[in-house]
């Protein structure tokens, strides 16, 4: 498959069967969001990989009750090591690099999974203070939780702006 066709391919899935994720898949998917790219390679990221069903119901819970999360086999939770960029970046690590490194090792993961024959939702909106607890964090900020599973349906792929639109080319 080319890069543009799985880029075109991944696209948010829902609803997920009940089969598992071999340990060697979920490997790879955290190897591809190790490789993406860090301001200054401090690589601010951590990856909570959680099979447990207690704690997906309350990750469920803080995500206002996106129901659909509890069909999936496994969730990642993506957080931003605020410290670590902070040390060498200031509050712009914090606020910017460490948000910016960790999308970047996100859409690696979604991209991977993707490839892998496997469904990804980017989940976003939840409760951080919930979140935060449930997992323990102290200077990690939740940046994203992730079902993860093989597919149940695939729905279509969501309309994108023109490159017209979306575009402004300098001096060509
Ligand atoms: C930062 C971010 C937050 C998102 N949060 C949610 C969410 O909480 N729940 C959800 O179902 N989808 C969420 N999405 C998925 C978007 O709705 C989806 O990517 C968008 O509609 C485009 O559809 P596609 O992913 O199928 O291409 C989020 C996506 C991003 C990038």
């Amino acid at each position: 498959m080319s890069f543009l066709d799985l880029a075109w391919k991944r696209r948010s899935v829902r609803s997920f069967k009940e089969d598992d994720i071999p340990m060697e898949i979920i490997n790879e998917l955290l190897e591809a969001a190790r490789s993406a790219p860090s301001a200054g390679n401090y690589q601010p990221w951590h990856f909570y990989i959680i099979k447990d069903k207690a704690l997906k119901e309350g990750l469920c819970t803080a995500a206002y009750q996106q129901n659909f999360m509890l069909s999936a086999p496994v969730h990642i939770v993506v957080c931003a090591d605020l410290v670590k960029s902070a040390v060498r970046y200031g509050v712009r690590g914090t606020n910017l690099y460490a948000i910016q490194d960790t999308a970047a090792a996100i859409q690696n993961l979604l991209l991977c999974a993707t490839e892998k024959g496997l469904g990804t939702c980017w989940c976003g909106a939840f409760d951080e203070q919930k979140v935060s607890k449930l997992l323990n964090l102290k200077s990690e900020r939740p940046v994203a939780i992730i079902p993860i599973g093989y597919p149940r349906n695939l729905s279509a792929k969501m309309p994108r702006r023109s490159i017209e639109e979306i575009s402004t080319f300098i001096g060509f």
